[in-house]
């Protein structure tokens, strides 16, 4: 089937021309010491900015924004055929036969695994397994309903394979789901999700992957239901794929979705409904309760036709050209330390992501100089990966259980943590020259600001100095940075 999405602007994209098409890469930000510069955005692993494509096809398309599914318009009729075809390039997008499998649209892939999870038959003594290095999105919402086991990883984040069957053979009989991320968040490495999907279907057990850090990096095929290696259910989030417009895909076997109560009821879940009886309708429309996201639809499929256009492969290759090209300059930096793989023939199996830190260096702090004395955005602490990050960083039990009393308590100085550099499609060699440049610059100690830690944040913020948002953004009242004691982890 042909896809519905020809946009007369632009088919045949050109990888040279990512690059231009991000919104925001000509964005200068202010300094500590009073210059501007380009922004570096490297927390691309969070939230990758807006391919502008994906937000001019939105744009086309808004005139014409309309409810789905139940109206009978010119415009109605319009926007849901549009929506629908989205459906099919997110689950194409990913390798999904149709016929089979349904393409749920939910917020994020936290949604989805919540989704997911909630949605399945539990029987008592049900165990799941899962990873060490999961995000918490594919680790909490299973802990709700079921026996969760986390299969360890060895000292530099690789999953134990051992572990994994050794844990099918201890729990045989009741291992319902394995759900483990495609790649990590935070050491970049890739799973290997075929070999632990044969093993998971010997068992009859199920697999859900979450790909909210693959789909971005990797061409992805969850390989046809007959096939051992296939994958179960698989999620992943728009906004880590340069369309940051709130919407995430839940992709899995139709009769599994059309099998019990939808997991959210309301408006557009149903057939019939009589005051004393109600008929679910058929999914993806079962699965997606009142009026959806139908932009968020529509720019995602826009990323998606982009990022097709030129390539997974491509994209891949590009960036393990930047993942060598940055951890062979920062291994030449004294004082650096990688979390993870390094080695050069290990680095095509991970996507690009890169946790480090300075030696002496607070995480927090060295996340504060880059953005006030560098202009590059960075992420630091445990990326929603607690238990990852302590194994990687070797804390030990006793002090393990100490950190944690310590963050009951409000006080979060001592808070474990790394800085992670992330790359998307678009960043370049430049962009990781400016990165070495201020590490070099921050394992000298050469950096310029006096920078003091609120223990309620774990947060460090040079005195006296605050961005002057409005200037930039006068839409909203901005509060003082250092006044920010709440930093949420999101990703
Ligand atoms: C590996 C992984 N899984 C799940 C998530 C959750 O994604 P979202 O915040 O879009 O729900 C993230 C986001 O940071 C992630 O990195």
């Amino acid at each position: 089937m042909q896809s519905l999405l020809h946009h007369h602007r632009h088919c045949n994209w050109k990888y040279e021309e990512l690059r231009p098409n991000i919104m925001g890469i000509d964005t200068e930000v202010p300094l500590l010491d009073g210059s501007r510069v380009p922004y570096v955005f490297l927390d691309n692993g969070a939230s990758t900015p807006s391919f502008r494509h994906a937000f001019d096809v939105m744009g086309d398309f808004m005139p014409y924004y309309s409810g789905v599914h139940r109206g009978t318009g010119f415009k109605s009729i319009l926007a849901t055929q549009v929506y629908d075809e989205a459906h099919n390039l997110a689950g194409k997008f990913v390798g999904a036969d149709l016929d089979v499998n349904t393409v749920i649209f939910v917020k994020n892939t936290t949604e989805a695994v919540n989704k997911l999870a909630k949605r399945v038959d539990w029987r008592e003594g049900d165990v799941v397994i899962t990873t060490m290095m999961e995000h918490h999105s594919d680790d909490l919402p299973w802990r709700m309903h079921a026996k969760v086991l986390h299969i360890g990883v060895d000292d530099r984040g690789y999953l134990d394979m051992d572990a994994l069957r050794a844990a099918f053979a201890t729990h045989k009989g009741h291992v319902r789901f394995v759900a483990l991320t495609g790649a990590s968040n935070i050491t970049g490495i890739i799973n290997p999700v075929h070999e632990v999907a044969r093993l998971a279907h010997a068992e009859g057990a199920q697999v859900f992957v979450d790909a909210a850090q693959l789909a971005p990096h990797r061409g992805i095929d969850v390989l046809p239901q007959d096939d051992p290696g296939h994958i179960d259910f698989i999620a992943y989030s728009a906004h880590k794929m340069y369309a940051p417009y709130g919407i995430g895909v839940l992709i899995g076997p139709k009769a599994f979705f059309a099998k019990g109560d939808p997991d959210m009821v309301g408006g557009g879940v149903v057939d019939v409904v009589e005051l004393d009886m109600v008929a679910w309708t058929a999914p993806p429309a079962r699965e997606e309760a009142g009026s959806p996201n139908v932009p968020g639809a529509v720019g995602l499929a826009a990323a998606i036709h982009m990022l097709e256009a030129v390539g997974m492969d491509a994209v891949a290759a590009h960036e393990y050209d930047l993942v060598t090209y940055a951890i062979g300059r920062m291994k030449e930096i004294p004082g650096v330390r990688i979390y993870g793989p390094v080695e050069e023939d290990e680095l095509r199996d991970k996507v690009g992501v890169i946790a480090f830190d300075v030696d002496g260096v607070p995480h927090a702090k060295t996340a504060a100089i880059l953005s006030v004395e560098g202009g590059i955005g960075v992420r630091n602490g445990c990326f929603c990966a607690h238990p990852y990050v302590k194994r990687l960083m070797k804390v030990n039990e006793e002090d393990s259980a100490r950190l944690t009393q310590e963050l009951l308590d409000g006080d979060r100085s001592n808070l474990p943590g790394m800085v992670r550099a992330s790359f998307g499609c678009y960043n370049n060699r430049e962009d990781v020259d400016r990165l070495i440049e201020m590490l070099g610059i921050i394992a000298r100690g050469a950096y310029k600001g006096t920078y003091e830690m609120d223990p309620r944040s774990g947060a460090y913020w040079p005195k006296e100095f605050d961005y002057p948002f409005t200037e930039y953004f006068p839409h909203f009242h901005f509060r003082p940075t250092q006044e920010l004691t709440e930093f949420n982890e999101a990703s």
